[in-house]
């Protein structure tokens, strides 16, 4: 193909690497998963919202402990060399790390139910987990984490002050000219995932707080994930943006 954007020939190579690095036996899986669930750019998940119990107390605790964070690599988000765009409270830090850290092991102490509540996401292991809380608006970009393709970048809104949904996402094929659809998050949104192969996110900022947690480097028990998924899309189909494009649309492979 001979007019591929960097992007294109970008998403291709981290995809590559990711798919490859799995076993035969797990690649087909993956393969087989995503041919089921790939066309789902974004789900909100069938589980009781992963939010403290007591939000006051949360708060509370948040702002006097984030930190605003710069970002310290460049990656396909672009943006390094910035301003500050989060404040931030991580549980954990990598050498590799692409944010400073501010990290604190203090969450799962203060509230433990955050624990309990994710053990219902089908994760082997456990995730990890930075809360986030963006004091200026968020360019559209897609995240260095996963591209598998179906929704498996995951959040949790833990709260919100504005007071209509700020974030949203766009499908973003590889094709020149194609037209760019934005849609906002359900406003109610709670706990969900996106597709990070297939859709750019982004927010705006109003002067309002809202905080994300996010969860990061989760490794996916699949069976469990496809009853999650199924459930989900039952129960929650009208908030679901689904894609028509063949995945060929985003990667080579
Ligand atoms: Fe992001």
């Amino acid at each position: 193909m001979s007019s591929m954007t960097p992007l294109f020939s970008e998403l291709t190579l981290k995809r590559s690497r990711q798919f490859y690095s799995l076993n035969e036996q797990a690649r087909r899986n993956m393969a087989e998963f995503e041919r089921e669930y790939g066309k789902y750019l974004f789900v909100e998940l069938d589980v009781e919202p992963i939010v403290p119990d007591d939000i006051a107390k949360f708060r509370e605790w948040f702002d006097s402990t984030a930190v605003a964070v710069k970002k310290i690599k460049n990656d396909i988000a672009g943006g390094y060399g910035g301003e500050p765009i989060f404040a931030s409270v991580d549980t954990y830090t990598t050498k590799n790390s692409i944010w400073e850290s501010n990290v604190n092991t203090q969450l799962f102490h203060l509230f433990p139910e955050l624990l309990q509540k994710l053990n219902q996401l089908p994760f082997y292991g456990f995730p990890l987990v930075r809360i986030w809380s963006s004091i200026r608006q968020v360019f559209p970009h897609r995240d260095e984490g996963s591209f598998f393709d179906f929704p498996n970048s995951f959040r949790s809104m833990l709260f919100d002050d504005n007071p209509s949904q700020t974030l949203f996402l766009f499908e973003d094929p590889a094709i020149p000219n194609c037209p760019r659809e934005i849609r906002f998050l359900p406003s109610n949104a709670k706990t969900f995932a996106w597709n990070n192969l297939r859709v750019q996110h982004a927010s705006f900022y109003r002067g309002f707080q809202k905080c994300l947690l996010i969860l990061d480097n989760v490794e996916l028990d699949l069976n469990r994930y496809a009853n999650l998924l199924d459930r989900s899309i039952a129960k929650n189909g009208d908030s679901l943006f689904s894609s028509a494009k063949p995945i060929s649309a985003f990667s080579k492979i």
